[in-house]
């Protein structure tokens, strides 16, 4: 009994030693893994010239949300009194057709400056131009879109 418990048990330690450490030799050739790749966004590789900082997420928060919702979804604590519902910033279907010039515009001048809901308010007496590409670039990122 006790002499199979030692057979068994110096199995096992050879096992680990064997086939479960890492061989030095291996490693070093080893291309990574598919998952320690590093992941690639999911939008655009290109990197935009005004890129989404913590500021611009925090703008985001403060001047947008209460409409477009915390997360974009266009479900805002404002947005049941609005006749024209907040667009949805996370849509590609609709974002995708529009330009960054179209959003800006949009940000910067109010819904009746592109043709669109004035509910959408106008930004550019609150909000700098780099401030605003940057809201751009966060919206393509919860779209997770570029214009087509
Ligand atoms: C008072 C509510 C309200 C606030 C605050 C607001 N929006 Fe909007 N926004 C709207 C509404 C409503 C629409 C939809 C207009 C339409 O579909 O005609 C809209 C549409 C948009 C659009 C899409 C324009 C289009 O073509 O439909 C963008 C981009 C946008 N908002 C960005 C922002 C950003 C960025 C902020 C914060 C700086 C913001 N909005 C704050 C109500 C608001």
């Amino acid at each position: 009994m006790k002499r199979a418990f030692f057979i068994i048990a110096g199995m096992i330690l050879w096992a680990f030693s064997a086939g479960c450490g890492p061989d030095p030799a291996e490693e070093k050739s080893a291309t990574p893994p598919a998952e320690s790749a590093p992941t690639t966004p999911a939008v655009s590789p290109t990197p935009r010239a005004y890129p989404v900082t913590a500021r611009t997420r925090k703008t985001y928060q403060f001047y947008c949300a209460q409409c477009h919702g915390a997360e974009g979804h266009g479900n805002g604590i404002n947005a049941p009194y609005l006749t024209v519902p907040p667009r949805d910033h996370t849509k590609a279907d609709y974002l995708e057709t529009r330009s960054d010039a179209h959003l800006f515009t949009a940000i910067q001048k109010g819904g009746l400056a592109v043709g669109r809901a004035p509910c959408m308010p106008s930004w550019e007496h609150t909000l700098d131009e780099s401030t605003t590409h940057s809201l751009v670039s966060y919206i393509r990122e919860l779209c997770r879109c570029e214009a087509l």
